[in-house]
């Protein structure tokens, strides 16, 4: 194995390493269920603690291959889910972590995020995160596609504060958080997790992004990571269901990028000059 995962410090003292792993469309077809979780355990081998998940994914199913996946090893993984906006109300954000817990076959999830915003409102959602949390079902609690002003109306409900994460579409073709939300969040110490962060796949035959990782002995995917990685208080979860994959992002900790090839990259890839509104997918 190379160079260790550089660690994340949550405001409550708690270290994770700042690459982890995805699992959106996993656990859809019982066929590839083999394949997805020897991937997320062979991730959990070479340091990928993080397993980041959803109640949406594969409609359960995801959750599920992350339960297969961490069976005798719980706590060596900081497991994230999330509850719908359409669960989240007082008591429906209850009844959604307790179904997430039975699905993942644990008894507490590490940190647990609101999807999106929907129509019921944070202070209800927020006091049903810290009923989780007082009854230890929750570790912590975050949010999921908050932009900046919706991140300065959740500090200002009761208990809001507490936020301790937001995770966000971020990736080289995506920086417009750059501007505001991320030094908004570095500022508060809270970790922005950057999703879709090869963008789907989808920027990886940019033909700039090609010749930097050739020159640096690297794939564009590695290249794509190690950009992200780059930023303080930034994780990144990369989603495969392949172990060569798993293998290949993990890698992406031992790149030594020089400036030189990061203005190049920034000249393909500019960063945002305005304020744009927070994209998702
Ligand atoms: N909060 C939200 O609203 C939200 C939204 C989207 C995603 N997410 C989370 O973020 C995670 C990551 O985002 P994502 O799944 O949308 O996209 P992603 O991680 O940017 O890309 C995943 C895609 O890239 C492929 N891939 C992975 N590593 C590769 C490599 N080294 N070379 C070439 N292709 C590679 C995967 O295929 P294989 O599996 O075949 O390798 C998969 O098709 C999700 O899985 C989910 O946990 C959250």
């Amino acid at each position: 194995m190379n160079d260790p995962i550089p660690t994340i410090t949550f405001a409550d003292g708690t270290e994770v390493p700042s690459l982890g792993q995805g699992t959106w469309g996993m656990g859809e077809d019982a066929g590839h269920a083999k394949e997805e979780i020897d991937s997320l355990k062979a991730g959990l081998d070479l340091g990928m603690a993080m397993i980041d998940t959803a109640e949406m994914y594969g409609d359960g199913g995801a959750e599920e291959i992350v339960g297969q996946a961490i069976k005798g090893r719980r706590d060596e993984t900081f497991i994230v889910s999330k509850v719908y906006p359409w669960n989240a109300s007082r008591t429906g954000t209850i009844d959604a972590c307790e179904s997430s817990l039975e699905r993942l076959g644990t008894d507490r999830i590490d940190l647990y995020l609101l999807h999106w915003r929907g129509n019921y409102p944070l202070t209800e959602t927020v006091e049903a995160f810290e009923t989780l949390k007082a009854a230890g079902k929750i570790r912590a609690w975050g949010v999921s596609n908050f932009d900046t002003d919706d991140m300065e109306e959740l500090l200002s409900v009761p208990g809001g504060r507490n936020v301790a994460a937001n995770q966000v579409l971020y990736n080289l073709a995506r920086r417009g958080i750059e501007y505001d939300l991320l030094p908004w969040c570095q500022s508060r110490n809270i970790p922005i997790m950057a999703y879709s962060p090869i963008e789907q796949g989808r920027i990886l035959h940019h033909p700039e992004l090609i010749r930097i990782a050739k020159a640096n002995q690297a794939t564009p995917a590695q290249l794509a990571l190690a950009f992200l990685l780059e930023r303080d208080g930034v994780f990144v979860i990369p989603k495969t269901s392949t172990i060569e994959r798993a293998r290949e992002n993990r890698d992406c900790i031992s790149l030594d990028i020089t400036d030189e090839d990061w203005e190049a990259l920034d000249a393909a890839f500019p960063p945002p000059a305005k304020k744009t509104p927070l994209e998702m997918l």
